[in-house]
């Protein structure tokens, strides 16, 4: 019998992503998706992932700082790998050491450009549009304890035409966070090539 990999989504605001990852992991023989954990009550995607039949969990900014509760949490929840989908607060250390290799985040641009401190949702694609790039895309890349610096799991292009602006930018690179976030996972967690 195969054993599920059991899976946490960190999420902080819309929760897009989580929900297509719930979605496309929802009959998996080797992911199940325990817990939706977020520091926003008021997260959209709790509701939604409630009614999916998945379980959540907020937890306040306080509360994400004190020593060992949200691992605690984890480790009682038997959470053996972690999915950042938009969660926009630092993950502890002893977080990120103890699911090291096991926690993975995307980002809405091709890293290591415009990534780092400060640099999310709309700044991103705003500097994109700004500097004029000719392409930007996602990444897909273990957690580390420097911000955005993780490896690099995946990575995809697109180009950014002359008529783009930031927000038809951004729905672009939302689509492709839809398609290949959740097949990238399931890449990393059921061996497939
Ligand atoms: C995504 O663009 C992701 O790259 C970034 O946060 C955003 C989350 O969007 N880390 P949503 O909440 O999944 O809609």
């Amino acid at each position: 019998m195969t054993t599920k990999t059991n899976v946490a989504i960190f999420v902080s605001g819309k929760g897009s992503n989580a929900l297509k990852i719930i979605q496309h992991f929802k009959s998996s023989s080797c992911v199940k998706i325990g817990l939706v954990l977020s520091n926003n009550e008021g997260a959209l995607a709790l509701e939604k992932a409630r009614n999916l039949g998945v379980e959540t969990v907020v937890f306040d900014n306080q509360s994400l700082i004190k020593k060992s509760f949200v691992l605690n949490f984890l480790i009682h929840k038997k959470i053996q790998f972690i999915v950042l989908a938009g969660f926009l607060r630092q993950i502890p250390a002893e977080i990120v050491q103890y699911y090291a290799k096991k926690m993975v985040n995307i980002h809405p641009s091709l890293l290591p450009k415009y990534g780092g401190k400060g640099m999310f949702g709309m700044r991103v694609h705003e500097a994109v549009i700004k500097n004029q790039e000719k392409e930007s895309g996602i990444t897909i890349h273990y957690v580390s304890e420097l911000y955005d610096k993780g490896a690099i799991i995946f990575q995809k292009k697109i180009s950014v035409e002359k008529e783009d602006n930031s927000n038809t930018l951004a729905k672009k690179v939302q689509c492709l966070e839809h398609h290949y976030f959740p097949i990238t996972l399931q890449k990393l967690l059921c061996n497939d090539v």
